[in-house]
C-alpha cells in the first residue's frame, strides 16, 4: 500500500494513501466532532461539523470526506476551525429546541456534547428555539418515535437502515429546512422495518426515540455492560443498560449488529422471574430442593434423564455432562443429525462470510432466525425455500421448493465460491442427508458452508455433552415407563412436542424437575423448580458461529448456576447407573412439531416478551404486504 506523509497539528504521521483526514486524525487521538459520519457507513459529508483547516489549500475542508495527500498539513484546533464549529452549532441550535431536560437523549447526545465544547448554544437567527418550524410526523409505531424539530438531518438513520439492516424502511421527505424522516410505510410496525433499533442507536440527537425506554431512566444513572447477545448462534456484540436489578435497554455497539430479538425482546428478562426454589408449588430453600432432587435421582439413576437447553453456557453444560446421566436436548432433532451427516464442521471466518461473491440461503428465512447474518450479505443472494418473506429485502433470486427438493435444487445451483447459508428447516434423517450434501459441496466444489442454528449454543451442547441421545427415544422410554424422572433445563420441549403428547409424557413421569428462569409455564406443573440464570445474570462462554465468546452478566443473580450444580453433583450417588439405549434413530414421529422461528418467536424466553408479542399480533395477516 502506497504511503503518504502528512502533518496534523504539527505532528508528522505516515498513513496509507486513501485514508481520510478524520481516520488519520483518529490515529493521533484528535477529537474531531461529527454528526453524519459513522465508520461503518458510506461517507455522506452533509453536516459539516467535522471541518478542519487545510494549510496548503488555505481553506476549511470536511475531515470525514477529504482524503490525505502527500505533504498535507491539517490544523484541527486553530481559531478558524473553532469559529467554523461554533457557526455550524449556532445554525443547528436555531431550529433545535433546547428541551434537553425532557429529551431522552440527554447525557448521550452529540449536539449537547459538541455544544458544550464548541458552543455557545445561541441561535444565529432571531427566532425562539421553541418555535415550531417542521411538521411533527407520527410514525404510527408503538416502539419508535420521531421528534422532527430535534433532527439535525445527518441521514445516518436512513443510511443505517439502507446499508446495514438493508430493509430500506426510512427515507427523507421534503427538502432543506422542511426535510423530515419518514417510514416508507405506515403504520411502521407492520412495514418492512425489522425493529432492530439501529436508527435509534445511531441518531446523534434525540430525534428518534425508543418508546419503551422513554422517560424510564437517564443514561448516566445506568450501568453499561458490553457483552454478546446469546439468543441466536451469531453472538452479536451488544450493550446492556441496567441498574443491577433490571434491564432498561439492549442496544448495538459501534459494530451496528443487533436485531429485534434482544432490542425489543429485552423485557422478557424482566418478566415473571423465578426468585426462589419450589417443591410442589411451595417456596423452599435451595438445600431442600437439591436434597429432594438428589434423593429422586439416587434412588434409580438409570430411570432419570436430563434435557439440556441450547441456550445454556458451556460452563453449565460441562457441569451437567459431569453428572453422567442420560442426557438429551431438542437439538437432537435438527443440529445433531445435521452435524453427524456433515462430519467435522469448521465455520468460515467473518471476513470470508462478508467477502463472498454470492450467497445461497436454504430452508428457513434467516431474516427471521439469525437477522444480523443478513446485514453481512451485500452481494447476490439466491434463496431456496418455501416462500419469500422478509428475506425479500435482499432482492434474492428465488427458487421455490419444499422438503428434500430444496436440497436437490441446492446441488444444481451451488458452484465454486458459493457461500451456502443454512439455519433451520430440516429434522431427523433429512437433516442428516443435508449434512452429507453440504460436506460434498464443500469438498468437491469448494463451497463455504455456514451452519447457523437459531439457538445460541447448539454447538456448545454438541461439544460439551459427550453422550447425547435422541429426544424422541427418551420420550418413548418415558411412555414405556423405563424413564420415570426428568430433569429439564429450559422449556423448549413445550415448543416442539404436540400438546396432547406432551401432556401424556408429563403425566407419565413420576418426578418432573425443572431448572428455569421463569415462575410460569412448565414451572407451574413441575414437582421441583430451581431458578436458572440466563446470559443476562451469569458470565458464561458460548460456542457461537464465529467462535467461542464470553457473555458478561449484568444483573446480580440469586444463586450462581455453577454453585447450584456443583452442590447437586456432590449430593448425587450414581453407582447403579446403566445407560441402555438402542442404536440412534433419527426418525421424526408425527407428534414432533417444527420449532417455528420468527423474529418475534425465537426462544422460550423471547416468547415472554410483551414487546415482541404485541409486535407479532399487529403483524398477523399483513406480512405479504411489504
Ligand atoms: S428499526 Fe431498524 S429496520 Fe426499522 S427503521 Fe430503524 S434501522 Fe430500519
Ligand atoms: S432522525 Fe437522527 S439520525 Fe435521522 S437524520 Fe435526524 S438526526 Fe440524523
Ligand atoms: S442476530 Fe442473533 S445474536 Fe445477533 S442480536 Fe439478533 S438474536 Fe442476538
Ligand atoms: S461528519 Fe463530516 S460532514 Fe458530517
Amino acid at each position: 500500500m502506497e504511503k503518504v506523509n502528512i502533518k496534523i497539528d504539527g505532528i508528522e504521521i505516515q498513513v496509507d494513501k486513501g485514508t481520510t483526514v478524520l481516520e488519520a486524525a483518529k490515529k493521533l487521538n484528535k477529537l474531531i466532532p461529527t454528526f453524519c459520519y459513522h465508520e461503518k457507513l458510506p461517507i455522506f459529508g452533509g453536516c459539516r461539523m467535522c471541518l478542519v483547516y487545510d494549510v496548503k489549500a488555505r481553506r476549511s475542508i470536511i475531515a470525514c470526506g477529504s482524503y490525505v495527500y502527500d505533504g498535507m498539513e491539517i490544523e484541527t484546533e486553530n481559531e478558524k476551525v473553532k469559529e467554523d464549529r461554533k457557526f455550524i452549532l449556532e445554525m443547528l441550535f436555531t431550529r433545535h429546541p433546547l428541551d434537553c431536560p425532557i429529551c431522552d437523549k440527554a447525557g448521550e447526545c452529540d449536539l449537547q456534547n459538541w455544544g458544550t465544547y464548541w458552543g455557545p448554544q445561541n441561535p444565529v437567527l432571531p427566532i425562539t428555539p421553541f418555535e415550531k418550524i417542521r411538521e411533527e410526523v407520527d410514525w404510527e409505531s408503538d416502539y419508535l418515535e420521531y421528534v422532527s424539530n430535534r433532527c439535525v438531518l445527518c441521514m445516518k438513520c436512513v443510511s443505517v437502515c439502507d446499508n446495514i439492516n438493508q430493509s430500506h424502511s426510512l427515507y427523507p421527505l421534503e427538502r432543506a429546512f422542511e426535510t423530515l424522516i419518514d417510514p416508507v410505510k405506515k403504520p411502521m410496525d407492520t412495514s418492512s422495518c425489522e425493529m432492530c433499533g439501529l436508527c435509534v442507536d445511531i441518531c446523534p440527537v434525540g430525534a428518534i426515540l425508543f418508546k419503551p425506554f422513554k422517560y424510564n431512566a437517564r443514561p448516566w444513572l445506568l450501568n453499561e455492560t458490553f457483552t454478546h447477545c446469546s439468543i441466536c448462534s451469531l453472538g452479536c456484540p451488544v450493550v446492556i443498560d441496567h441498574d443491577g436489578k433490571k434491564i432498561y435497554r439492549i442496544r448495538s455497539t459501534a459494530e451496528l449488529e443487533v436485531c429485534a430479538k434482544p432490542y425489543l425482546g429485552y423485557d422478557s428478562f424482566n418478566t415473571n422471574r423465578l426468585k426462589t426454589p419450589k417443591i410442589n408449588g411451595e417456596n423452599t430453600s435451595l438445600d431442600n430442593a437439591l436434597k429432594q432432587i438428589a434423593e429422586t435421582v439416587n434412588k434409580n439413576p438409570s430411570k432419570t434423564a436430563v434435557i439440556v437447553s441450547p441456550y445454556l453456557s458451556n460452563e453449565v453444560l460441562e457441569s451437567i455432562n459431569s453428572f453422567g446421566l442420560l442426557t438429551t436436548s431438542i437439538i437432537t432433532l435438527d443440529v445433531v443429525p445435521l452435524l453427524e451427516g456433515f462430519g467435522d464442521y469448521k465455520p468460515p471466518t467473518q471476513e470470508e462470510i462478508k467477502n463472498a461473491s454470492h450467497y445461497i440461503v436454504i430452508g428457513d428465512d434467516i431474516t427471521l432466525t439469525n437477522p444480523v447474518l443478513t446485514y453481512y450479505m451485500k452481494k447476490k443472494v439466491v434463496y431456496i425455500g418455501e416462500s419469500l418473506g422478509r428475506i425479500k429485502k435482499l432482492y434474492p433470486y428465488f427458487i421455490q421448493a419444499k422438503g428434500r427438493e430444496i436440497i436437490e435444487k441446492l446441488k444444481e445451483v451451488a458452484q465454486e465460491g458459493s457461500v451456502i447459508v443454512y439455519s433451520s428447516y430440516f429434522y431427523g434423517e433429512d437433516a442428516r442427508y443435508l449434512g452429507e450434501v453440504l460436506k460434498n459441496l464443500e469438498v468437491e466444489k469448494g463451497c463455504k458452508i455456514i451452519i447457523s442454528p437459531p439457538y445460541s449454543n447448539a454447538f456448545g451442547v454438541v461439544n460439551y455433552i459427550k453422550n447425547i441421545y435422541p429426544i424422541t427415544q427418551i420420550f418413548e422410554k418415558v411412555i414405556s415407563g423405563e424413564i420415570e424422572n426428568i430433569v429439564m433445563f429450559g422449556e423448549e420441549i413445550s415448543l416442539v412436542v404436540e400438546e396432547e403428547k406432551l401432556k401424556e409424557i408429563l403425566n407419565k413421569l413420576k418426578t418432573k424437575i425443572l431448572f428455569t428462569p421463569f415462575e410460569d409455564g412448565l414451572a407451574l406443573i413441575s414437582d421441583v423448580v430451581i431458578p436458572l440464570n440466563t446470559w443476562i445474570e451469569e458470565d458464561g462462554h458460548y460456542d457461537f458461529l464465529t467462535g467461542q465468546r464470553k457473555s458478561k452478566a449484568s444483573i446480580k443473580p440469586i444463586y450462581k448456576n455453577s454453585d447450584v450444580l456443583n452442590k447437586l453433583k456432590s449430593m448425587l450417588q450414581l453407582n447403579n447407573l446403566k445407560i441402555d439405549i438402542k442404536p440412534f434413530d433419527y426418525s421424526i414421529p408425527d407428534w414432533i412439531l417444527k420449532y417455528q422461528q420468527d423474529i418475534w418467536d425465537c426462544s422460550y424466553f423471547s416468547l415472554r416478551s410483551e414487546n415482541l408479542t404485541n409486535w407479532k399480533l399487529k403483524n398477523l395477516g399483513v406480512l405479504d404486504e411489504y
